[in-house]
C-alpha cells in the first residue's frame, strides 16, 4: 500500500481535490489540509490494519439544476472484523459514498474522484470488467428492502445457488449444498422446505435473513449493510443484528452499517462516522463519538433519540433542515442550524469551512468545528440534557 506509484497517485488527488473545492472557504483549505484529513481517516481509530480504506472520496451528480455534490471529500477506513456504522440525516450522503465502494454508480452519470481500495487494491477509475476482478466476491451489500433485491419470480434457493455460481465453478449439487448450509446458519427454519419457496412466501424478517445468506454466501471480506433492519418490527430487529453479530465472527469480514438509529449504532459499531451534507463532521471509535461526541451536530443526533426515562419528554429534534446539495452554505455547512455558531468568534462559522480536526489536538477522535471549548460545552450543557 506504500509503494511509490501509489504515493504518486496520492499526491496526484490531493491536487484534484484542492482544484475542485465547493465554496471559497473550500479553496482555502489547500493540499495541505487536504492531505492531513485523508491521512486521518486512513488511519483507522483502532490503529489496526485496514481492509477497506477511503480516502478523499468524492461523488458528484450532474443534472439539470446543476452539480449535485453528494460526497465531499470523505475519508475511513474498516479493519477485518470490525463494524463502522455511518450515521446522519436522510440525504447526508450515507448510500451514496456506499454504492460507490461497490462501483455501483453508472460512470456516465457520476463524477468520482478520490481513492477506494480494497485489501491495497484501488478501484476509483477502473473499467467494469477490471473492477468485477477486484471486487469480485469480496463484497457484499445487504439492502434495507429486501423485496426490491430478491427476485420475485426465482425460488430463495436458486437464487443463492446462482449467487455462489457467479464466483466458484461448482456443480449445481454442490451449490445447492452450500445454498442450504447458509440458510441455516441465518437461522431460518427447516431449509429444504424454504429452499424451494418464492420470497413472497417468507415474511419480512424471513427475506431480510435470506438477502444476508446470499450475501455471505461467497465469505465476502467487506460486507456493506445499508439500513438492514429499519423495515422489521423491533424483535426481528434485534434477531437481524445479533445475526450479523454472529456472522462476523464466523466469517471476520469488515463491516460498514449505514443507520439512522443510532441505539443500533451503540449496540454494533466499533467505529462511528457522522456524515452531515456530503462530509464527515466526527470520526472516532464507537466509545469517543458516543460519550464524549464534539461537534453540535453529532449532539443533536444524540439529543433526537427517544428514550425511555424522557419518555414523557418531548423530543428535541434539530431544528431546521439539511441544506442543498446543489449550492452548500459557505463556511460550516450547519451553521445556518447550529445553536453554537454565536459562541465562535467573528464569522468563521459562514466563512471558514472546518478542518477535520483532533479534538484533543492528537488522537484519532476528529470533529470539524471552529468551537474552542467543545469539551466543556458538552459536559455542561449536553451532557445534562442527554441524562
Ligand atoms: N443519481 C442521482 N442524481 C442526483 N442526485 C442524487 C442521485 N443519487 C442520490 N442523489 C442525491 O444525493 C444525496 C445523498 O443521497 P443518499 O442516498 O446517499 O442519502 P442517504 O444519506 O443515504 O439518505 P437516506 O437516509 O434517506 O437513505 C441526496 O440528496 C440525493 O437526492
Ligand atoms: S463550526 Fe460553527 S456552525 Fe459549525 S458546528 Fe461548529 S459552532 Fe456550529
Ligand atoms: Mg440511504
Amino acid at each position: 500500500m506504500t509503494d511509490p506509484a501509489s504515493e504518486d497517485r496520492k499526491d496526484t488527488m490531493v491536487e484534484s481535490a484542492a482544484g475542485q473545492a465547493q465554496t471559497p472557504a473550500d479553496a482555502k483549505r489547500g493540499p495541505a489540509v487536504a492531505t492531513r484529513e485523508r491521512r486521518q481517516g486512513a488511519a483507522n481509530p483502532s490503529g489496526e490494519t485496514p481492509y477497506l480504506v477511503v480516502e478523499d472520496l468524492t461523488v458528484k451528480f450532474p443534472t439539470a439544476d446543476g452539480l449535485v455534490s453528494a460526497v465531499n471529500g470523505l475519508s475511513y477506513s474498516v479493519p477485518l472484523g470490525r463494524t463502522l456504522a455511518i450515521v446522519g440525516e436522510s440525504g447526508s450522503g450515507k448510500s451514496v459514498s456506499s454504492m460507490a465502494v461497490m462501483g455501483l454508480h453508472d460512470p456516465k452519470r457520476t463524477k468520482i474522484t478520490g481513492s477506494i481500495r480494497l485489501g491495497g487494491d484501488e478501484i476509483v477509475g477502473l473499467p467494469e470488467n477490471e473492477l468485477m476482478k477486484v471486487r469480485g466476491d469480496a463484497v457484499a451489500m445487504v439492502f434495507q428492502d429486501p423485496q426490491s433485491s430478491l427476485h420475485p419470480l426465482y425460488t430463495v434457493g436458486n437464487q443463492i445457488v446462482e449467487a455462489y455460481r457467479v464466483h466458484h465453478q461448482v456443480s449445481k449439487d454442490v451449490a445447492k449444498k452450500r445454498a442450504l448450509e447458509m440458510l441455516d446458519l441465518v437461522g431460518i427454519p427447516n431449509p429444504q422446505r424454504r429452499f424451494s419457496q418464492y420470497p413472497h412466501e417468507f415474511s419480512g424478517g424471513m427475506r431480510q435473513r435470506a438477502m444476508i445468506a446470499m450475501g455471505l454466501v461467497n465469505d465476502p471480506k467487506l460486507v456493506i449493510a445499508d439500513e438492514p433492519t429499519t423495515a422489521l418490527d423491533v424483535t426481528v430487529q434485534a434477531q437481524i443484528l445479533d445475526l450479523l453479530n454472529n456472522l462476523q465472527k464466523e466469517f471476520g469480514s469488515a463491516i460498514v452499517l449505514i443507520t439512522h438509529d443510532l441505539g443500533v449504532v451503540a449496540e454494533m459499531a466499533d467505529d462511528v462516522l457522522v456524515m452531515y451534507a456530503g462530509r464527515c463532521v466526527e470520526y472516532g471509535t464507537a466509545e469517543d463519538v458516543l460519550a464524549r461526541p464534539r461537534m453540535p451536530y453529532t449532539w443533536g443526533l444524540l439529543e433526537s433519540i427517544p428514550t425511555v426515562s424522557a419518555a414523557n419528554e418531548r423530543l428535541r429534534p434539530i431544528k431546521g433542515l439539511p441544506p442543498s446539495l446543489l449550492n452548500l452554505p459557505t463556511g460550516c455547512s450547519f451553521n445556518p442550524r447550529c445553536p453554537y455558531k454565536d459562541r465562535v468568534k467573528g464569522e468563521r462559522c459562514t466563512t471558514d469551512l472546518p478542518e477535520l480536526l483532533p479534538v484533543d489536538g492528537a488522537g484519532a477522535h476528529t470533529s470539524r468545528c471552529h468551537l474552542h471549548d467543545k469539551a466543556s460545552i458538552y459536559e455542561a450543557e449536553v451532557a445534562p440534557r442527554l441524562g
